[in-house]
């Protein structure tokens, strides 16, 4: 794992976009997974911007979401499909038909998510994993208690994850009780993770996932096992990690972060 450390959130989500546009520069076909969310909302203007400006496209790039709310129609403006529209797919030239959320108004969920995963393999599986972290330790909505070898799935979400996104839905009480989510399996099978996350809020949680037991208490701490996975953090988010002088070193000698040095990043 690969923890790096930036000064501001601003810097540390100016890195994590750079990643994920060399990335589609480098592989046109592209199976980009994506994570809804604040933490990735910068990102992806950021992303949109590169592509108004002409130096990114996605024109050949395939997308799957980690989750949806269950019960939400795809047209809802709460879920995260319009997130996804209204953050990155409006604003860039990805075709519709490659860009995958699953569908938790299906009548069937489980051939839903049987069909996810199916979807996923036809693609080629997932290149380059996008992943914020909720305060529960959970990536996508595996929340404590997922089996680490988790498929996609339905999943109940917990009282803090729903209290977490409450704003939008306009109160706790309105917040769906479950969502489709891509299992830790699923996730772990990515090529490569690029997990993002920044703030305080986010401290004691991003130090039990990243130096703390590998459990499924901590779903998130299931990432130790992925051979290729980046890990960015602002001060506030890392501020509860022991080993920071270390990690701050990998960013500033490390020859694989050097041409990201030589842009300011
Ligand atoms: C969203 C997702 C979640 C979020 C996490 C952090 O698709 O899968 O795991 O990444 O809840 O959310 P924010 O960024 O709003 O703190």
């Amino acid at each position: 794992m690969d923890i790096v450390i930036r000064t501001t959130a601003g810097q540390a989500e100016r890195l994590t976009a750079a990643l994920v546009a060399d990335y589609l520069r480098a592989h046109p076909r592209a199976v980009l997974g994506c994570a809804t969310g604040r933490t990735f909302e910068p990102v992806y203007a950021m992303l949109a911007a590169m592509h108004a400006e002409g130096g990114l496209n996605f024109r050949g790039v395939t997308t799957f979401n980690l989750d949806e709310y269950v019960g939400l129609d795809q047209a809802d403006r709460r879920s995260f499909r319009a997130y996804m529209v209204e953050h990155l797919f409006s604003k860039v030239d990805i075709a519709a038909e490659n860009a995958h959320l699953p569908d938790a108004s299906a009548p069937d969920l489980a051939a839903e998510c049987r069909a996810y995963e199916q979807a996923i393999q036809d693609a080629g599986g997932i290149g380059l994993q996008l992943l914020g972290i909720g305060l529960t330790g959970h990536i996508g909505f595996n929340e404590p208690g997922s089996a680490l070898q988790s498929r996609t799935r339905t999943k109940a979400l917990s009282e803090l994850t729903r209290r977490q996104n409450a704003e939008s839905f306009g109160g706790v009480e309105n917040v769906p009780l479950r969502a489709i989510t891509m299992g830790i399996g699923t996730i772990l099978d990515a090529r490569t993770c690029l997990l993002l996350a920044t703030g305080e809020a986010k401290a004691q949680v991003v130090a039990d996932a990243l130096e703390g037991p590998v459990s499924a208490s901590v779903p998130a701490s299931a990432l130790q096992f992925h051979p290729d996975c980046a890990v960015v953090l602002d001060e506030a988010a890392a501020s509860r990690l022991k080993n920071t002088s270390y990690y701050v070193s990998t960013y500033e000698r490390e020859p694989e972060w050097a041409p990201y040095r030589e842009r300011g990043l």
